[in-house]
């Protein structure tokens, strides 16, 4: 089968190869999706590198690894077991990161990682939800806590996490606070529900994030540093970026009296089919930033990083 897969892990984006390999194997509790739509993370060559691994249990990230871990497709052959998916169903999921991901023709997937797409979605748009949405979720929620009349700070609006983050806090009654970069993005947090939007290119955002209830961050580094300062004893940060070793401080945050997290979203097929349902009913809408042939994987990641980015990139294979 053709596929997508990241050869060498010293060399990141450049180390992106499109070529053929040998087809995946249900394997005993497993099955073959032929994928029709793939997301991408842009960050996901550099997960290796910078040492995302290896996992509690001790195991590396295996290399070459096919790259894209959220998918939809259609699942062509299923290893009897514990589930109930049988050939022909549509379906999308996220593909645990230590596994081969599903930028390629076939690809090998859990039931547990795996729900049904509706019919009304397209494939393009089950597969921005997986880690897109399925991130926002677990950080609002899971390790966020949100309630209804809370307000959130979201941290990089405009991405293809913080699209749907802004669109989930909403539709659970939070206000919410965005921050983004340029012109374009900030009308497209507002256009998404936001009700107060912060560009960053041009203002502080402490100037008008007073008194938040959690911060949720997707963009790190000097955005995430600040927000330490404006949540107050009480209340919550929440960070998706950087790796294990940017985690907030346990120390810090019990110091001013706040429940910090940084977590790595996990597959749950009863939030995906909760999203899929909002997209249904107009809840949540797909921002996508691009489609792009699975041919063109390696370009794509050269450019990402010298591009703007408003929602979610997919290859469509
Ligand atoms: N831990 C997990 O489970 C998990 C899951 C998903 C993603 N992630 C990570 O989370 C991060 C976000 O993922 P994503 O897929 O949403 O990425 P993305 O689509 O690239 O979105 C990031 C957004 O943040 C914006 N941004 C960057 N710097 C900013 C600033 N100073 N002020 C305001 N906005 C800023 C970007 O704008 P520009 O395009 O203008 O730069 C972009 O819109 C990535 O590092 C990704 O690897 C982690």
């Amino acid at each position: 089968m053709k596929a997508a897969w990241i050869a060498d892990a010293a060399r990141g984006d450049l180390s992106i190869v499109v070529g053929e390999t040998a087809d995946p194997d249900a394997g005993s509790r497993g099955l073959i999706v032929a994928v029709e739509a793939v997301g991408l993370t842009f960050g996901e060559p550099h997960w290796v590198t910078n040492g995302a691994g290896p996992l509690p249990d001790g195991r590396p990230r295996p290399l070459p690894v096919i790259i894209g871990h959220e998918f939809a497709g259609r699942v062509v052959d299923a290893a009897a077991g514990d589930h109930d998916f049988t050939v022909g169903d549509r379906v999308f999921g996220l593909i645990d990161f230590w596994r081969n991901g599903a930028a390629a023709e076939l690809a090998h997937v859990l039931p547990s990682e795996i729900a049904r797409v509706p019919e009304g979605i397209s494939a393009v748009d089950a597969a921005t939800l997986p880690i897109g949405a399925l991130t926002a979720w677990q950080g609002l929620f899971d390790h966020g806590h949100l309630q209804a009349g809370q307000t959130v700070l979201i941290h990089g609006g405009a991405g293809a996490v913080g699209t749907f983050a802004i669109q989930i806090a909403k539709g659970a009654k939070a206000r919410v606070i965005a921050t983004a970069r340029g012109a374009e993005s900030v009308a497209l947090c507002r256009s998404l529900g936001a009700d107060v939007v912060v560009d960053t290119a041009a203002e502080r955002f402490e100037a008008v994030a007073g008194g938040v209830d959690l911060v949720f961050d997707t963009v790190g580094r000097d955005l995430l540093e600040r927000s330490w300062a404006i949540v107050p004893r009480g209340g919550t940060l929440v960070t998706i970026s950087g790796e294990a070793e940017d985690a907030p401080s346990p120390e810090r945050a019990r110091e001013l009296g706040v429940s910090a997290a940084w977590f790595i979203v996990s597959p749950d097929p009863g939030q995906l089919a909760q999203l899929a349902s909002w997209v249904l009913d107009g809840r949540i809408r797909v921002k996508l930033d691009a489609v792009y042939p699975l041919d063109d994987a390696r370009r794509v990641f050269q450019e990402a990083a010298g591009r703007a980015h408003a929602g979610k990139t997919v290859l469509k294979i």
